[in-house]
């Protein structure tokens, strides 16, 4: 890229973890810090290792031990930057009136991507980090699609002109916990307040307990045309350990449900790392999985934060998987997978080689990697996240704090956070390397021509400063290594502004 200056030795921002490499030794307490996860929630994650069982109990694929000190080395407090800023630096000043000023700039051309919460469930899995609420009443979700259709009543007032939607994505929680009826009213409500294009991706996620024939006649009938499914894992014993009994034949008939209204996009959202999971187990939950073919899979690393969601504290922490276990069961799903013909895309996250994942540029967003390339994201629902070319905005996110805002001034924005031209720039960096493993010298300095300079020389810092070989400059720009690949969030971690500020403070208390 530029030539490299050497600077200090290795200095990792997140290395001040004094561990024992020594595989199964005692390796003290690490706490990782996930700040956005799959369903757009602020984990927390710990590991105590001496609550783990053993690390290379069970073990099909054995580790080395430099690769086993590497992953203790570079596990630690780090967002999955589905956004950058992240969420956990939203800041309360930011309210409905930037929202309202925000909706009225949107240029006439704007492309529009929508996105609606529902945050009810029957029941709460064990190991469930979302924004969402058990019941086994159907008034409160009733009264909650209320409150959500005004919502969508006064957004669609506030934009210029009816902007076309290119995208629908609803997520919660289940939104299949909507009755039919329900399902077509939420479909009919957009509809009339938005512009939808011809074929919009419109996507669902669906527990598909929940789901009836009824359920999804209406579902494809508004026009939805790609489901996410939850599935976690096959194997009987993980779902007793998580709290969630769901037969492979229940998957089954909600894939057929689906293929049989020719509804050709189905992914698959699977964890590593649940309590009683072995090598063994994930890796007969994957051929599962692969008998049902789906589209694309997103392999969640589960977020272990008890704290913040108590429903945690029923999962025995001793049954968990320590880091270098679930690090050589991500290394065997993506062997797996990737012998079966799907790409591995950025974190997380895989895809079917003719699937428009594998084959468009990618971009990330709250519910993980799209090919949306759209930059008006709305929001919709109790804990929804939007993003306007200006910045991001959040609203509240219990269902009644919600539901009295948007009852009083029709919009529920708590939080968000206004752009500053470094944070594009990072956005752009990190957006890149979370989905591409490199970025461009070229294009850094064709878009952001003043500061692409001190960003390109740091860098050059980062290869330089480099003990692990997980970065390297090119002659085009910057990008990851395949050792350093499974390392990405540490390297962004790198170009994170606000990471380095909390870390000068983290350094200063002590
Ligand atoms: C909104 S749910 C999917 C739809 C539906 N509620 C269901 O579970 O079938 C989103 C996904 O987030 C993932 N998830 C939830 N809690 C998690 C955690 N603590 N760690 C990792 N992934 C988690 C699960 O894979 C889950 O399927
Ligand atoms: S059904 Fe989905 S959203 Fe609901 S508790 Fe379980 S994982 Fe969480």
């Amino acid at each position: 890229m530029r030539s490299v200056r050497l600077r200090e030795p290795p200095c990792h921002l997140f290395g001040a973890l004094s561990l024992n490499t020594d595989v199964g030794a005692n390796f003290g307490a690490l706490i990782q810090i996930i700040f956005a996860t799959p369903c757009a929630l602020y984990l927390l994650q710990a590991f105590d290792f001496k609550s783990r069982r053993e690390p290379q109990s069970r073990s099909m694929n054995p580790i080395k031990i430099d690769e086993a000190a590497l992953v203790m080395r570079r596990a630690a407090p780090l967002p999955r930057y589905t956004s950058y800023p992240t969420a956990n630096h939203f800041v309360p000043t930011v309210g409905p009136a930037d929202y309202r000023k925000w909706l009225g700039a949107l240029e006439d051309d704007a492309a529009l991507s929508l996105y609606v919460h529902i945050p009810y469930c029957n029941d709460l899995c064990w190991y469930c980090a979302c924004s969402t609420k058990a019941t086994h009443r159907y008034e409160p979700v009733a009264r909650y699609l209320e409150t959500l259709q005004c919502e969508i009543a006064s957004v669609a007032a506030l934009l210029p002109r009816r902007h076309h939607v290119t995208h629908i994505h609803w997520g919660g929680g289940s939104p299949d916990i909507l009755s039919a009826p329900d399902i077509a009213r939420l479909g009919d409500t957009l509809r009339r307040n938005f512009q939808f294009d011809d074929a919009p991706e419109f996507a669902i996620e669906i527990d598909p307990r929940l789901m009836t024939e009824a359920k999804a006649d209406v579902m494809v009938g508004i026009g939805i045309n790609r489901i996410s499914i939850g599935v976690q894992d096959f194997d009987p014993a993980v779902q007793v350990a998580i709290g969630r009994s769901q037969g492979y034949e229940v998957t089954k008939a909600t894939v057929d449900m689906f293929r049989a209204r020719d509804v050709a996009s189905v992914n698959f959202d699977l964890v590593y790392g649940l309590p009683q999971q072995t090598m063994q187990s994930l890796s007969r939950t994957i051929e599962q999985v692969l008998e049902l073919s789906p589209d694309r899979i997103a392999m969640f690393g589960y977020a272990h934060l008890p704290w913040k969601a108590p429903n945690q504290k029923l999962i025995d922490e001793k049954t968990l998987p320590g880091p270098i276990e679930r690090f050589k069961m991500a290394r065997q799903v993506t062997t797996q997978l990737e012998d079966a013909d799907y790409r591995q895309l950025g974190l997380d996250h895989f895809a079917r080689y003719d699937d428009s994942l594998a084959t468009k540029p990618l971009h990330r967003n709250f519910q993980g990697y799209t090919t949306d390339r759209t930059n008006a994201l709305i929001g919709l629902g109790a804990s929804a996240i939007g993003k306007l070319p200006q910045g991001y905005m959040q609203n509240a996110v219990a269902a009644a704090d919600y539901a009295s805002r948007i009852d009083q001034g029709g919009l529920a924005t708590v939080r968000g956070r206004a752009l500053t031209p470094d944070d594009r720039l990072r956005a752009f960096v990190i957006e890149r390397l979370m989905c591409d493993f490199e970025f461009s010298a070229a294009a850094v300095m064709r878009n952001f021509d003043d500061a692409s300079s001190a960003l390109l020389d740091e860098a050059d810092a980062i290869v330089a400063e480099d003990g692990d070989g997980f970065v390297e400059s090119t002659t085009t720009g910057f990008r990851l290594t395949s050792l350093g690949r499974p390392f990405v969030r540490n390297i962004c971690a790198r170009f994170d502004a606000y990471l380095k500020v909390a870390a000068g403070q983290h350094s200063l208390s002590v």
